[in-house]
């Protein structure tokens, strides 16, 4: 723990003095001023869900709306965005799978107007050499303005915001998925598509979360979020060496957002404003690995075609995708409304464009376009 007189100094002073044992060691809520804008209070660094307030979520998801608008103008409204971020580069550093996260986090921004790299292959860039992860962070920021990165490892992303802070590149890193521990931008599209499907309304909603709620850094990061909400009430429904972890159900308490757990999904159904399907993550079974194809999820965790009547109404289904046999199939394309999944997906990336413009502080350009 950094001592207390310390923040006395400037953030940005400590920020180059701290060591990574001081700085891994921070508290997440004292951590937030080394990751947020300290003028905005909007994410520079994108690290956790924990460093988004209600103002900040309110305000990327309006972003978000605004901008898919001015896209649809395909001449002047897409130039306009094009020219926000001009001359820019971003590079994604995905060393682990990803199809939806990596596609939509370069196409918001192309976008906005940046060039994009990729790496997507560890053993292509110079890690593979013996290279530390400090010196593979510091040497990106030499030829781009912000990384966005997945990794295996849970705190590689915060080890780049530690090495970049301390740097005279001090660039933004975005998490985009990290160990089984948090990804806070799926997060974020998430809350944009409750928000879009619900009228602009995340307050008072149930949702029940279903599957690998133990690995599963989607159901974890939007958990977090719902400290930002009135009336939220999560129920968890998993097989039970699955469950929701302590760390989580802690910080539901400390925050007084009711949960419960729930053996039976099909009780959860008529209650649920959103039913957050999750699969299986069975790549972090070690040594199972080696076992060819998945095992089919249990029928307690599988969202049948059947059930849809069982749905409110006005209710959503969602996934974060990539899913498997936890829905049925015929849910798909089965022209239901309330089925999002694949609206999901296209929501993140302009919930990116818009986390992306106001990392950039070009939010207020944004809003104030007259379409
Ligand atoms: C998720 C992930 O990678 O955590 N996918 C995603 O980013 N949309 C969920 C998963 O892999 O199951």
């Amino acid at each position: 723990m950094i001592e207390k007189n310390r923040f006395n100094k400037n953030i940005g002073q400590i920020a180059r003095e701290i060591s990574w044992e001081e700085f891994s060691a921070i508290e997440e809520k004292d951590k937030v001023v080394f990751l947020n804008n300290s003028k905005t209070n909007n994410p520079f660094h994108v690290l956790f869900s924990q460093q988004f307030n209600r103002k900040s979520l309110d305000l990327l998801c309006k972003v978000a709306d605004k901008a898919r608008l001015i896209h649809k103008d395909r001449d002047k409204g897409r130039k306009f965005l094009k020219s926000l971020l001009f001359g820019t580069y971003a590079l994604n550093f995905f060393s682990q799978p990803s199809s939806r996260t990596f596609l939509s986090f370069e196409t918001a921004q192309e976008i906005l107007g940046m060039g994009t790299k990729d790496i997507r292959d560890p053993s292509t860039s110079s890690e593979a050499k013996g290279e530390s992860m400090e010196d593979t962070i510091r040497t990106f920021s030499s030829y781009v303005d912000l990384v966005v990165m997945r990794h295996p490892e849970g705190k590689a992303v915060e080890k780049g915001i530690w090495v970049l802070n301390n740097s005279d590149r001090r660039i933004p890193i975005i998490n985009g998925g990290s160990g089984p521990d948090q990804h806070p931008t799926q997060a974020l599209l998430d809350i944009y598509t409750i928000y879009k499907s619900f009228d602009k309304k995340v307050d008072n909603k149930i949702i029940v979360m279903v599957g690998d709620l133990l690995r599963g850094r989607t159901v974890r990061s939007l958990s977090y979020f719902m400290k930002n909400y009135k009336g939220i009430k999560l129920i968890f429904v998993a097989p039970s060496h699955l469950r929701m972890k302590k760390d989580i159900k802690d910080f539901l308490k400390r925050h007084k957002i009711s949960y419960q757990e729930e053996s039976n999904f099909k009780k959860a159904i008529p209650l649920a404003d959103v039913i957050y399907m999750t699969r299986i993550q069975d790549e972090w079974d070690k040594g199972k690995g080696k076992q060819k194809g998945h095992k089919p999820v249990s029928d307690k965790f599988r969202f049948k075609a059947e059930y849809l009547n069982l749905m409110k109404k006005k209710s959503i289904i969602m996934h974060p995708l990539p899913k498997r046999d936890e829905i049925d199939v015929e849910l798909d394309y089965c022209g239901d409304p309330r089925v999002i999944y694949w609206r999901q997906e296209r929501n993140g990336m302009w919930a990116r464009v818009a986390l992306i413009a106001a990392i950039f502080q070009k939010e207020k350009d944004i809003l104030k376009y007259r379409i």
